[in-house]
């Protein structure tokens, strides 16, 4: 089958998050199991993209309502992706540092869906699949079944992947005329609430639409920002299928940006090495256990917590446990976390930006990685824990819940139910016991390296999900 991957972020070419991480892997593994996976996104400034390593396949212009733009289509040209990589080229608007954040996010993502759909639709052949990845491509679904510009691809079955529904795009039905033409009486399509909400079109339109643990998918129907009753409503093309984990670039044993590379008979010393080493750059003590976080500092991930799980944890345990923190967002919990480095300097440290290389030492040297997230559609940085030997400290929701049984049931993480501070220290307590039982502790690594999450199973689930539709 040939599918059609359209997203706002691939990794290595754009990540923010986790997003970038399933779209740079599962084409990848779709290809390696026989089938024809593309992925398309915008051409952003960043550091990979550099035009050297792409060439121009295509060149027209478009619009979005009265706004003409010209757009390229460049393909990647090493071949060393596992996938082909397109990304489409709009002066002006996709062409910047960042990939969201800016007040013209609607219309770069807007443009950027219509320049893909008319590439597309001018191809001599047609894709099998349309595989859209959250919000900011939901209106493709809808303008593929409807817009009279698309209708020579208005047969080729679109699938929605939710991997977070607490962000949908929404925008104002002035902007209405920013589409292709349609028939008019099909806008309620578009709507949800007062506005035009690409993901709610998405859920609408979509011939399938699935999210990235089953877990999720059940919590979605009573906790989604307000979609919570059109995805019951749609609950019926619906299925929740885990992630899993590019085992190529998340290897202990292979990966390029870690001081010693380790495996399941040689994790002991491995991580000690790699503590060692991370310790020493961030001024902390590699003979106690060391306790971390790497994520977004968003409510979401419960990260307005972790300044008081921190000095809370830090209080308690005096000069017997380390925090090293690696993350950006909220700048008020930025703040608060530089500011613990004052008071807890030697046993904490944070770095508040976003760094690659830091996070793969980081999930190499740390001994616990915390994740009290309130909302976690699959979460990948535990899946990245358990494969470098890193005891997961979860909140039970979404694909934590699925994937992190605790060591009271035989497991290999540390759960708790609540995104509390109390519920946090109280597993950084039990954290703490299982270090200092060093026998259960190397037990508890092993068994937690032996578990695969590679893509294999799911990029086969979503094959089959594909098969279905045509
Ligand atoms: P989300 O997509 O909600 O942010 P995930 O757990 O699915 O959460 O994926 C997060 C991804 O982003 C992981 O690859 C993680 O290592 C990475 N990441 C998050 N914050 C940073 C950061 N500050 N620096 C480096 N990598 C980060
Ligand atoms: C989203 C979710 C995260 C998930 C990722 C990849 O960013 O917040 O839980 O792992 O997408 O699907």
């Amino acid at each position: 089958m040939e599918i059609i991957h359209i997203s706002a972020e691939c990794y290595p070419a754009a990540k923010v998050g986790g997003l970038a991480d399933v779209v740079g892997a599962l084409p990848k593994y779709q290809n390696k199991i026989g089938h024809i996976a593309k992925v398309v996104i915008p051409a952003y400034d960043t550091k990979f993209i550099r035009e050297s390593d792409f060439e121009v396949t295509y060149d027209a212009w478009s619009n979005y309502g009265n706004n003409h733009f010209s757009y390229r289509v460049l393909k990647e040209k090493s071949n060393k992706l596992g996938f082909d990589l397109y990304l489409i080229h709009i002066q002006g608007l996709t062409d910047r540092p960042n990939v969201y954040g800016y007040g013209d996010d609607t219309e770069r993502f807007v443009a950027f869906q219509i320049a893909t759909l008319d590439w597309i639709a001018q191809w001599e052949h047609r894709p099998d699949v349309i595989h859209c990845h959250d919000h900011h491509t939901g209106l493709i679904p809808f303008m593929v079944a409807n817009c009279l510009k698309y209708q020579s691809i208005s047969k080729v079955p679109t699938v929605l992947t939710i991997h977070n529904a607490q962000y949908q795009g929404q925008f104002g039905w002035e902007k209405l005329y920013y589409l292709p033409a349609f028939d008019l009486w099909k806008g309620g399509l578009l709507g949800w609430k007062d506005a035009i909400n690409p993901l709610a079109a998405a859920i609408k339109c979509a011939w399938k639409v699935t999210t990235v643990s089953p877990s999720y998918l059940d919590e979605m129907m009573d906790n989604a920002r307000g979609l919570e009753s059109l995805l019951r409503q749609e609950r019926w093309k619906s299925v929740g299928i885990l992630n899993g984990i590019d085992t190529e670039v998340w290897n202990p044993e292979t990966d390029p940006m870690l001081g010693k590379s380790y495996n399941l008979k040689t994790v002991e010393a491995g991580k000690k090495a790699n503590k060692k080493a991370l310790c020493d750059v961030f001024q902390l003590d590699s003979s106690k256990p060391l306790f971390t976080f790497i994520g977004r500092l968003v409510d979401e991930k419960g990260a307005d917590l972790l300044p008081d799980i921190f000095y809370s944890a830090l209080h308690q345990h005096g000069d017997n446990i380390n925090v090293l923190v690696l993350g950006s967002g909220d700048n008020w919990v930025e703040g608060r976390l530089n500011q613990l480095k004052d008071i807890y300097g030697g046993k904490y440290n944070a770095y508040i930006g976003y760094n690659e290389q830091v996070s793969h030492e980081m999930y190499a040297g740390a001994d616990f990685l915390l994740m009290p997230s309130r909302v976690e559609p699959c979460g990948l940085n535990q899946l990245y824990a358990l494969r470098y030997g890193t005891v997961p400290i979860v909140r039970r929701v979404g694909g934590l819940k699925d994937t992190v049984i605790d060591i009271g049931d035989g497991g290999f993480g540390i759960c708790h139910d609540q995104t509390s501070v109390w519920d946090v220290t109280h597993s950084i307590n039990r954290a703490v016991d299982l270090y200092n039982d060093k026998k259960a502790f190397k037990a508890v690594r092993k068994t937690m390296m032996k578990i695969d999450h590679s893509w294999d199973k799911a990029a086969t689930n979503y094959i089959e999900l594909y098969q279905i539709l045509k």
